[in-house]
């Protein structure tokens, strides 16, 4: 189950964006000490599940990054770590055609594996991985990724563990990227719309 983001009030809650980032960033949508405690609420969640058997846990580069250190800090559960590349081409805020740019080197047949994704948004990518994962045959394969943009859905695919369902809006920070920057941010921002008009001022 995600978390719905109450953002009718937002505007009195949440903190102004640094000003080093003002130009860029348009609005906070999520706060660090808020991602903080979803991830913990999430892990709680994934441990109950995954509770009794060594797990896999397979995360996509790069955008997982943060999410997936603070996910997995607060799994009290014995695990082994992989990653798996996958990059679209194009650099714009639409996903273009996607290549494995990392292929797994676990071996996961037999085993229980949690693949780890930053954003749900179109479903293209874990409609490509997915099938790649099942190939090799785990005992279980579930999904997680933080973010969840389900108004952008093409795919018929939902995740098993969401950490924030959030509406149709290009976000960075917390490891997600626009054209490779903003992984850095401490807080999930939205990208401010003259950002991606203006290309050659980034
Ligand atoms: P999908 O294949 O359309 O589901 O998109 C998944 C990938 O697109 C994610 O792993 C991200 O790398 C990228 N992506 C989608 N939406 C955003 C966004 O709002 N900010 C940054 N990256 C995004
Ligand atoms: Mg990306």
């Amino acid at each position: 189950m995600s978390a719905q983001l109450k953002n009718k009030n937002s505007k009195l809650t949440t903190p102004a964006v640094p000003g080093r980032w003002r130009k860029e960033v348009e609005r906070i949508l999520i706060t660090d000490a808020q991602l903080a405690r979803r991830v913990k609420i999430l892990a709680r969640e994934i441990e109950t599940d995954f509770r009794g058997r060594e797990m896999v846990v397979v995360s996509l580069l790069s955008g997982t990054v943060m999410f997936l250190a603070d996910l997995i800090r607060h799994l009290n559960l014995p695990l082994r770590l992989d990653f798996i590349g996958v990059s679209s081409y194009g650099a714009g805020t639409e996903s273009g055609e996607l290549v494995f740019t990392k292929e797994l080197r676990l071996d996961v047949r037999g085993r229980d594996v949690l693949l780890v994704d930053d954003i749900l948004d179109t479903g293209k990518t874990l409609s490509r991985v997915l099938p790649k994962i099942r190939a090799l045959q785990p005992r279980r394969l579930k999904t997680c990724v933080l973010l969840d943009k389900p108004a952008r859905r093409v795919e018929k695919i939902r995740a098993d563990y969401v950490g924030f369902a959030i509406p149709d809006l290009f976000v960075i920070g917390y490891g997600l990227d626009f054209a490779e920057r903003y992984r850095n941010l401490p807080f999930v921002g939205v990208l401010h719309p003259q950002v991606y008009r203006e290309p050659g001022k980034s």
